[in-house]
C-alpha cells in the first residue's frame, strides 16, 4: 500500500468539488484592485466575498503606508523569530497601541491568526486542565485543542444551560487534578454571523472559576461603538481574559494579535511555539497594521458606512422573503433549500448572468439539501450595489423554487 493510494479514492470533502469546473468554484481567481467590483474570468463582477469590512484593503493611506514600508525595509525584514533577531520598535509600537485600544495591559503581535490561536490554546493548557468551547468554533480553535492535552467539553452553539453543565463537570475534574478551566468562543461566528453569547458567559464567571478567551476575527473593527470588537458591543471587555483577533478581516492584512494582562502576555510570548520557531511578521505588514489600527481608531465613518450597507442589504433580503438566519453582524448568509446540482447551476447563473460573485457553501460543509450563499458587505459597497443584488436574489430564488436549476444539465458547466 502506497501512502498516496488514498488520493485515488477521494480528493477529500472539498476536493470533490474541484473537478466540477476547474477553478470556478474552488480556487476561483478574482483579479484587479480589491474593491466592490473585480474581474472574474475576464468580466467585471459585483463582489460580496471579501472580508474587507471597512474597505481598508485599498484605502489610499493604507496603500501608501504599505508601499513606503516595503520601499524602506523590503519584504525580508526583520530576519528571524521575534525572540532571536526579529524584534523591532514597530512590532512593539503595534503591541502598545493594540493593548491600549483593547483596554488591556499588554498585547502580542502574531505572524498568523490561525497558528496564533492554535498556539495560545496549546501553550496555556495541559493535561490537568479542561477546555469548554462552543460547538461552532472555528477550525483554529478545534486544531488548537487537538494539540493540547487538556480534557475538553463542547456545548451547543450559545446554549448557556449546557455550558453551565459543562462547567460543573469541568469543575469536578479540576478539583481532582489541580488544573484550571478555559472557556473559548468566537465574538462573531464567520459562517452564520451569529454573535457569541459573551454576556451569558461573562455572567457565569460570577459562579464558576474559569478564564475566558474569545476569537473575534470577524468582530474586531466592526463591532462595538469604537470598533473594539464584540466584547465592546456587549460591554464585557473586562470579563474577557484574552482577546484575540486576526488581521485577515477588518484590518485587511496578514497577522493577528491578542491582548491580556502583562503576566499572561509575557508567559505566552516566551512559550508559544508558533511564534518562537517561526519568522517575525514582515515590516510592511507590521507598519501597515499600525496604520490600519490608526484608521479604525480615528475614522468611525468607515464603520458607519459599513453598517449602512449591512442594514440595507439585510433589510432588503428579508423584505423579499429571504432567510438570512440568525446574523447580528455584517456577515450575511442567504439560506436556501436545494440540491447540489441546483446549487451549482444557481451559482453559475448568479456569476455569469447577474455578474455577482459571492461564496457558496454546500454539503458536506452544511447539511444535504441546503445551499448557503455568504455575502460580506463592506464600506466600499454602495446602496445601488445593494439594490441590484436584492433584485438579483429575488430572481434566482424564484428560479430555484420553480425547479429551474434542477433541470439544467450540469455537464454544460464543464465548458464555462
Ligand atoms: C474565526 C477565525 N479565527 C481565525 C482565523 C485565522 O486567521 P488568519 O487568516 O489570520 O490565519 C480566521 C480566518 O481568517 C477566522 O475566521
Amino acid at each position: 500500500m502506497d501512502i498516496f493510494d488514498k488520493i485515488d479514492k477521494s480528493m477529500g470533502p472539498l476536493g470533490i468539488w474541484g473537478d466540477k469546473v476547474e477553478g470556478y468554484f474552488m480556487f476561483p481567481k478574482l483579479e484587479g484592485e480589491i474593491s466592490n467590483r473585480m474581474m472574474f474570468r475576464g468580466k467585471e463582477r459585483l463582489v460580496w466575498s471579501l472580508n474587507n469590512y471597512l474597505g481598508l484593503a485599498n484605502h489610499p493611506e493604507v496603500r501608501k503606508a504599505d508601499a513606503e514600508a516595503a520601499t524602506q525595509f523590503g519584504m525580508a525584514a526583520p530576519m528571524g523569530a521575534r525572540m532571536m533577531s526579529g524584534q523591532t520598535k514597530y512590532h512593539e509600537q503595534f503591541e502598545r497601541e493594540a493593548a491600549e485600544f483593547e483596554k488591556k495591559e499588554a498585547a502580542f503581535l502574531l505572524n498568523f491568526g490561525y497558528q496564533g490561536m492554535l498556539s495560545i490554546i496549546d501553550t496555556l493548557t495541559d493535561r490537568k486542565d479542561v477546555i469548554v468551547y462552543d460547538a461552532e468554533s472555528h477550525a483554529c480553535i478545534l486544531d488548537g485543542m487537538r494539540l493540547s492535552l487538556a480534557k475538553r467539553f463542547t456545548y451547543p452553539h450559545n446554549d448557556m444551560n449546557k455550558l453551565e453543565i459543562c462547567l460543573q463537570r469541568a469543575q469536578r475534574i479540576v478539583e481532582k487534578t489541580g488544573g484550571g478551566i478555559l472557556v473559548i468562543t468566537e465574538g462573531v461566528f464567520g459562517m452564520s454571523g451569529s454573535l457569541g453569547n459573551l454576556k451569558g458567559i461573562a455572567e457565569l464567571k460570577k459562579k464558576y472559576n474559569f478564564r475566558f478567551l474569545i476569537d473575534d476575527a470577524h468582530g474586531f473593527g466592526c463591532m462595538g461603538a469604537n470598533g473594539r470588537g464584540t466584547s465592546e458591543h456587549f460591554n464585557v471587555m473586562d470579563e474577557v481574559d484574552i482577546y484575540f483577533a486576526t488581521f485577515a478581516k477588518s484590518m485587511a492584512g496578514i497577522g493577528g494579535f491578542f491582548a491580556s494582562t502583562k503576566r499572561v502576555v509575557d508567559y505566552l510570548r516566551f512559550n508559544m511555539r508558533s511564534q518562537i520557531y517561526a519568522k517575525s511578521l514582515p515590516m510592511p505588514m507590521t507598519i501597515g497594521a499600525i496604520k490600519r489600527l490608526e484608521l479604525i481608531r480615528t475614522k468611525p465613518e468607515l464603520r458607519e458606512k459599513l453598517w449602512t450597507i449591512v442594514n440595507a442589504l439585510q433589510r432588503g433580503l428579508t423584505d423579499i422573503g429571504i432567510n438570512i438566519g440568525i446574523t447580528k453582524s455584517p456577515v450575511t448568509p442567504v439560506v436556501l433549500n436545494g440540491t447540489e446540482v441546483a446549487a451549482i447551476n444557481l451559482a453559475h447563473d448568479l456569476r455569469e448572468n447577474y455578474n455577482i460573485f459571492c461564496s457558496i457553501v454546500v454539503y458536506p460543509v452544511i447539511p444535504k439539501g441546503q445551499i448557503i450563499l455568504r455575502l460580506i458587505p463592506t464600506a466600499v459597497h454602495t446602496l445601488d450595489d445593494v439594490k441590484y443584488t436584492v433584485n438579483a436574489f429575488k430572481a434566482i430564488k424564484s428560479k430555484l423554487d420553480s425547479g429551474e436549476y434542477d433541470c439544467q444539465a450540469l455537464a454544460n458547466l464543464k465548458e464555462v
